[in-house]
């Protein structure tokens, strides 16, 4: 069996310019697929409030959901890092909150980090997990669970101010012990200078290709959701359309006594 990929291998493979690739999964059988690809980490994405349960948001997802989804990727997982996504008011509340529903991500569902969201309280909550043993990958530029602050998935850091104020957090994240920051909707010029910047390894979703590796929604990827084409995102099958031609194959030789023989 492979060697666990480890936060220490992020910081290796940025060291030695190699770039880092994360996905997202939910469930045990896509994390097989994603483990035996060979990329280094799989995210257990709070998307999976959209992708799996077909809401319009991230902000629904619970913490119950969250670790019954990373509990099923965790079992798949064998050599890739897998990072647990800190849903919408696990951790904002307070750092022993935070502890607390971190923990689970590590104790119950089998992952070895988390991912927090630039908020207010991110750097405190990040050294305080980090320094109880749980690694952090932290999350600045559009962190959907701000998305009604933002008014919806816009491009973030596109002036001088705001670019130099998500510097500011993606250093405080690093300064705070984040082992990797995910940059989201960033111009790719604002997301060349943080990850310049910046001694730990940045992960672009629509930030161009200068930063230390990518991260994608695996359904993105596999073109599962026939009306949600990011545009960041690149599809690599249309497995909603393989999906759909195979189960109506399935039906019409029922029907029409073709299958069973
Ligand atoms: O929840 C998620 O899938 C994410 C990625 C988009 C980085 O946070």
């Amino acid at each position: 069996m492979d060697k666990r990929v480890t936060v220490l291998d992020f910081q290796k493979k940025r060291d030695q310019g190699e770039k880092i690739t994360v996905v997202t999964a939910y469930d045990y059988s896509m994390a097989l697929a994603v483990d035996a690809a060979g990329v280094d980490a799989v995210l257990v994405g709070d998307s999976l409030s959209m992708t799996m349960l077909g809401r319009e948001t991230t902000l629904s997802a619970t913490m119950a959901e969250m670790i019954h989804h990373a509990s099923a990727v965790s079992r798949g997982v064998r050599r890739a890092l897998v990072i647990g996504d800190m849903p919408f008011l696990s951790y904002q509340l307070s750092r022993e909150e935070a502890l607390e529903n971190a923990g689970a991500f590590l104790a119950e569902a089998g992952a070895q980090a988390v991912k927090i969201e630039w908020c207010p309280q991110a750097a405190e909550v990040t050294e305080f997990l980090v320094q109880n043993g749980i690694p952090v990958m932290g999350h600045v530029g559009f962190t959907p669970q701000q998305t009604n602050r933002f008014g919806g998935p816009h491009l973030q850091g596109k002036d001088p101010r705001s670019a130099a104020l998500l510097l500011k957090q993606a250093k405080a994240l690093q300064n705070a012990g984040a082992f990797s920051v995910v940059l989201e909707l960033v111009p790719p010029d604002t997301a060349k200078k943080i990850t310049k910047a910046l001694k730990i390894p940045t992960i672009g979703i629509g930030a161009g290709p200068h930063c230390g590796g990518q991260v994608q929604v695996l359904h993105d990827l596999l073109g599962l959701l026939p009306d949600f084409h990011p545009k960041h995102a690149k599809a690599y099958l249309n497995l909603h359309e393989s999906i759909r031609d195979a189960v109506k194959l399935y039906a019409d030789e029922v029907r029409s006594g073709k299958f069973p023989q």
